[in-house]
């Protein structure tokens, strides 16, 4: 039977965005929405997944889904490999976006700006963080490069595994976090009849000036 995807419609009923009662920083609201979206999403949807979208040299744009590890006035705070294609295209050029979807809260939230590397002692303090596991993986797996098979992945762990053995594993060179600083923020919440709610926060002169659009 073919999927009949373009019969499937959803009446988003839940809440209404109204910016005479919305913070005048968008970064409060991104915090009141995070926080409600990490106690109402349910397993399997991660609270504080979302899609990075970055450009690469020849302008063509690439998505992929990461988790958030942090947000404050200076950004939003993800980490990855340098040298991954997100971290080659964030090398020569910094500007990207994100989009969180809440589907739990009909809630979508759009950020926009430049990306640069997080200060290395915050990159060692979360990396030290992080499980064994998760550490060794960091230095085994040359993230986005093509391998042979399974079992080249598995013998990269088990090197890595051999070179640290009873010793602690410092977070590789290649390793470490971004933080995107914003100048634009979207937040859109689902209403009846596809007449939803959008305001959109935009920097200006080192304020955010907020404006209301259509759907
Ligand atoms: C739920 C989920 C969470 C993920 N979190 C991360 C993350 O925090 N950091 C990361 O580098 N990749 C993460 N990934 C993997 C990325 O989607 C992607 O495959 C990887 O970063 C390589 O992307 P690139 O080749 O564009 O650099 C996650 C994937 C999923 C589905």
């Amino acid at each position: 039977m073919p999927l009949s995807l373009a019969k499937m419609r959803r009446q988003y009923t839940l809440d209404g965005l109204d910016e005479t009662r919305t913070p005048d920083d968008p970064m409060v609201l991104f915090g009141l929405w995070m926080e409600q979206a990490r106690d109402t999403e349910s397993p399997p949807v991660e609270a504080n997944s979302m899609a990075l979208a970055t450009v690469d040299e020849q302008g063509r744009p690439h998505c992929r889904v990461l988790l958030l590890k942090g947000f404050d006035k200076d950004g939003f705070t993800f980490f990855g490999n340098y040298a991954s294609d997100k971290g080659q295209d964030l090398a020569t050029n910094p500007w990207a976006a994100m989009t969180f979807f809440w589907p739990g809260l009909e809630r979508q939230v759009r950020v926009e700006g430049q990306v640069h590397k997080l200060d290395p002692g915050l990159s060692d303090a979360y990396f030290t963080s992080r499980p064994l596991a998760s550490r060794l993986g960091a230095w085994a797996s040359p993230q986005s490069r093509v391998l042979d098979d399974r079992a080249a992945l598995e013998a990269l762990l088990a090197q890595t595994e051999r070179r640290f053995i009873n010793q602690p594993v410092p977070r590789p060179e290649h390793w470490g976090g971004y933080c995107l600083r914003p100048e634009r923020l979207e937040f859109w919440q689902g209403r009846a009849d596809r007449l939803h709610d959008r305001l959109d926060y935009r920097l200006q002169d080192g304020t955010w000036q907020r404006s209301r659009l259509a759907p």
